[in-house]
């Protein structure tokens, strides 16, 4: 088992409907911390460099318009294996196929619109983290 730190973003289709505290209580109750956290308005061009990966597949136009339509929160969440822990409680990417009591289950509108991004290895983590927070902002 490792401490590890991974980085998350609640949706905007998540702020709208002011499901940020139902959301960050899935976190918490399953043991990961909050150790930093900001609601930001993401800009085309934050939205166009952190989805990058994604900028050949038809749905990233459609992606980037959704991040920057309403406000998001960025955070970074720390627990044990919290890259892996954080996956399993945010579900599958389409919420058709996310288990019961995930967030995606119980909160996500669309394959699109679902709610929450978590990091899915070590290195996209330290690189997401590092796009949103300064070291000193990370306060575990
Ligand atoms: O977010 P996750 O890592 O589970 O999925 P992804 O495959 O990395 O895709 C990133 C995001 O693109 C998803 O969370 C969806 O918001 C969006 N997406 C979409 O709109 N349509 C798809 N067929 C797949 C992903
Ligand atoms: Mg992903």
């Amino acid at each position: 088992m490792a401490l590890e730190r991974t980085f998350s973003i609640i949706k905007p289709d998540a702020t709208r409907r002011n499901l940020t505290g139902k959301i960050n209580a899935k976190f918490e109750e399953a043991g990961l911390r909050i150790v930093a956290q900001k609601r930001i308005q993401m800009t085309m061009a934050q939205a166009g460099e952190f989805y990058s990966v994604h900028a050949e597949r038809p749905f990233y136009g459609e992606l980037c318009e959704f991040m920057v339509s309403e406000p998001v929160v960025v955070q970074v969440l720390e627990g044990e294996n919290a890259i892996t822990r954080n996956r399993e409680i945010m579900g599958a990417t389409n919420p058709a196929d996310a288990a019961p009591g995930t967030i995606r289950a119980e909160f996500a509108e669309s394959v699109g619109e679902n709610s929450v991004h978590g990091s899915d290895a070590p290195e996209t983590a330290a690189v997401e983290i590092a796009y949103f927070f300064s070291g000193l902002e990370l306060v575990g």
